[in-house]
């Protein structure tokens, strides 16, 4: 990371800027003109995936930026996931094909591995495919060793720059390590001053993967999902991290707000950050985390927040039946 944090760097050598545009629930419509306002603000990172089905509009506006000579391929870092859907090694570069030609890229930064669980590929990218009772099509047959096979067969293709993971557990993430010919770089988890996975963190920072957090801002946005998904929302303790009065109390003090202090909380910590608004306002004004530093006293108030594993808001609510695979993650310490 340099001295103006704006990067983490890779085991390759590849850098990744460390704030990026967070686009899960990116309606189309409105998610090009949060990909425009992040783009005109500065932002040099889109994080998005498949199953997020957004991304033939964030490719009409990267192509935009391209023709207009404003942007240059190489100045920006994209990231895209394998859906659940294309859990098996034979469906990896079928799902990478479909993620590029939306859009409108001939390769991304960075590929992950959506999420340690496996779905049934109906109709050929349903997300979430859902049976006639409401819970969602699992492939109980997932295996991450070779599933990776197949991910490190894009890198070599050009496809992808680097690969990396999202949502595994330490045990999950040490399979695949060990088997990996072409090392995972990067690893996406839930993560923000009520759930800061110390552990975790330090099972990455021993592998030299770096490290993405999903939800940095507490997700708010997550119990509009669950109940739209027909899982029970009721069971999710209703968190307000921008509210926090530690947070506002130290946002205050350096004239910044809560979403601000919560970021660069993250980032001084070494973790890449993608806060997600469709309101262009928001994104312009979430990106102004490089003007301000977080003293020691503060960083301590703010690991003084951690919840532990109750600080987490993605359980297996998320999408109904999800935990019943065998390769769950969230029932697991780290
Ligand atoms: N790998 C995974 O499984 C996974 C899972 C979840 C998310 N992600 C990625 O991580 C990104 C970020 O996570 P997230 O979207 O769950 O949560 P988040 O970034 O913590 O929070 C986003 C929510 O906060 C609101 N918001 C943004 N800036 C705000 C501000 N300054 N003040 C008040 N509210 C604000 C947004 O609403 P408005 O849009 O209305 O501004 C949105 O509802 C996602 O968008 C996605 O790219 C990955």
């Amino acid at each position: 990371m340099d001295g103006k944090l704006q990067y983490i760097t890779f085991y390759n050598g590849q850098k990744m800027p460390i704030v990026g545009l967070g686009t899960w629930q990116a309606k189309v419509g409105e998610v090009g003109k949060a990909v425009d306002a992040a783009l005109a603000a500065g932002y040099r990172h889109i994080d998005t995936a498949f199953s997020y089905r957004n991304e033939k509009e964030i490719g009409e506006v990267l192509k935009k930026w391209f023709d207009s000579g404003k942007l240059k391929r190489e100045d920006i870092f994209i990231v895209t996931k394998l859906p659940m859907m294309g859990m098996r090694q034979s469906s990896v570069e079928k799902y990478l094909k479909k993620s590029l030609a939306d859009l409108q890229l001939d390769y991304v930064d960075l590929y992950l591995v959506h999420n340690p669980v496996g779905m049934q590929d109906v109709d050929d990218g349903t997300f979430p495919p859902k049976g006639k009772d409401g819970n969602v099509l699992l492939d109980l047959n997932t295996d991450h060793v070779s599933i990776w096979k197949g991910m490190e067969a894009q890198v070599d293709a050009g496809r992808a720059r680097s690969i990396g993971l999202s949502n595994f557990t330490a045990r999950q993430i040490k399979r695949v390590w060990q088997s990996a010919r072409i090392k995972p770089a990067n690893l996406q988890v839930e993560m923000n001053a009520y759930f800061q996975q110390r552990e975790l963190r330090a099972f990455c920072r021993a592998l030299d993967i770096t490290v993405c957090a999903w939800g940095p801002l507490g997700t708010p946005g997550i119990y509009t999902f669950v109940e739209r998904q027909g899982g029970d929302v009721n069971n999710l303790p209703r968190y307000d991290l921008l509210g926090d009065e530690v947070v506002k109390r130290i946002a205050q003090k350096h004239g910044k707000t809560t979403a601000h202090v919560l970021l660069r909380f993250l980032m001084q910590l070494e973790v890449v950050v993608i806060p997600k608004s469709s309101n262009p306002a928001r994104v312009k004004e979430n990106f102004k985390v490089f003007d301000f530093e977080l003293s020691a006293e503060d960083m301590e108030a703010l690991e003084a927040l951690d919840k532990g594993r109750k600080g987490r808001l993605g359980t297996g609510n998320l999408l109904p039946g999800i935990d019943k695979h065998p390769e769950f993650p969230w029932y697991e310490r780290y």
